[in-house]
């Protein structure tokens, strides 16, 4: 899974001075980072999908080249764990935070491994949802969906959401499978599965994609929201089969359900890779509301925290979050920043520039400083190139076609 050579010697290595780091720094500013025709995935990282994710490779060439087997990684925005993976992969301890009560469990679930006893509890999970599929005849009518509403009796979000949001007998389907997720015994056998079923929720309700929070219609079989889980499932068992077979159990990987501005008690890092929400871009809140709901999750709380959301940027009036806004939650996370991150040590944000008001908004600058201001001096800052045709790109963003990766260091 290598992407640049493993080029360092450890921990001794590191320990002599600047001159070796300096040199990964260089190495790093010649990688073609645009990665191009990269196969990003691999293993679990195509478990659910997640707005803005970055490729793999991107933080895969930044452990390798900034840090050494047996060390700690944080990513303090973790999104759905693209980091954390690849720390684990390249044989490193993992740490992330994030605010999404989703991308929590999206990384839990794609960094766990199986035991033989846990892929057992799948396959009978998975046989009772076939079993449940076999009973739906839709020309007869199905067991538990005949075209009234609310014929099963599992529990399910808020009526009025779900009819707004989904055909009726979806809405059935998807209670009757929360039920059977919600029945397994075993803590990861049910967040690997609660994680599948949130990854068909945009699919089979009115919601128009990912990253647009708008209703049209969809046609779905009977069914066939049943057969879209079953089939994610089969694929998600197999990527956490190999995920099994390559991670070895003594690396391991934490993350907190917080928020970064509270300051979170964690572990030290040796090294933190993190893409961090654009000002004005996303609104993870509004994009994971449906898939939220069904999980039986708060999106309020989340709403009130996200940092970045388009929704604080586009308030009206004094409300209105603005580049003071992010430059000072951004003072506040490095001041605790520098009591996570071992001295000499990097962290590495990757982000793009944010349009707000109609002026562009340089944010890799904005961090930079913000850093500086905490004792992480730039020592390095690339370019590459956004691919617009990825499903993870946001048309908001619009006329934005590069992104930074931005390299500081505590002194
Ligand atoms: C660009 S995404 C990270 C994507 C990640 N690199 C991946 O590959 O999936 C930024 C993340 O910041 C998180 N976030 C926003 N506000 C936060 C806050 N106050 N505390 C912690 N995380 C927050 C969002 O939930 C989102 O997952």
């Amino acid at each position: 899974m290598s992407v640049v050579a493993f080029a360092k010697n450890g921990q001794t290595a590191l320990s002599k001075g600047n001159t070796i780091l300096d040199t990964a720094v260089d190495r790093l500013e010649k990688i073609e980072w645009d990665f191009v025709s990269a196969k990003t995935n691999y293993l679990t990282h195509n478990l659910h999908p997640y707005p803005a994710k970055f490729i793999p490779q991107i933080p895969n060439a930044l452990i390798q080249e900034l840090s050494s087997v047996g060390e700690t990684i944080g990513d303090i925005f973790c999104g759905s764990g693209t980091t954390l993976l690849e720390a684990l992969q390249l044989k490193r301890h993992a740490v992330g935070i994030d605010a999404n009560p989703l991308a929590a469990l999206i990384t839990r679930a794609k960094t766990t491994p199986l035991s033989v006893a846990q892929f057992g509890v799948l396959d009978a999970h998975l046989s009772q949802c076939r079993r449940l599929a076999e009973r739906i005849n839709p020309d007869e009518g199905d067991f538990f969906y005949n075209g009234v509403p609310f014929v099963s009796s599992a529990w399910r979000p808020d009526p009025e959401m779900c009819e707004f949001w989904f055909l009726p007998h979806v809405v059935e389907e998807l209670a009757e499978l929360r039920a059977l997720v919600n029945a397994i015994p075993d803590d990861a056998v049910r967040t690997l599965c609660a994680v599948t079923l949130s990854s068909i929720i945009v699919v089979v309700s009115k919601q128009d994609s990912d990253t647009r929070y708008v209703r049209r219609e969809k046609s779905l079989a009977p069914g066939e929201t049943l057969s879209k889980y079953i089939a994610q499932l089969i694929s998600a068992i197999e990527a956490v089969r190999e995920l099994t077979d390559l991670i070895e159990a003594r690396f391991h990987c934490t993350v907190y359900d917080r928020n970064i501005l509270d300051t979170p008690d964690t572990e030290p890092f040796d090294l933190v890779v993190t893409s961090p929400p654009y000002p004005n871009a996303y609104s993870y809140h509004l994009y994971h509301r449906t898939r939220l709901l069904w999980l039986g999750a708060d999106p309020e709380l989340f709403k009130r925290i996200e940092i970045g959301s388009h929704r604080k940027y586009s308030a009206k009036g004094p409300r209105r979050a603005t580049e003071e806004t992010f430059k000072s939650e951004f003072e506040t996370i490095f001041q605790w920043l520098r009591t996570r991150l071992r001295d000499r040590r990097h962290a590495c944000f990757v982000i793009g520039d944010s349009t707000l008001s109609g002026e562009r908004i340089d944010n890799a600058s904005l961090i930079a400083a913000a850093g500086a201001s905490a004792g992480l001096r730039e020592v390095g800052r690339f370019d590459r190139n956004l691919c617009a045709t990825k499903k993870a790109f946001n048309p908001k963003i619009g006329k934005i076609k590069t992104e930074r990766i931005l390299i500081l260091r505590k002194e």
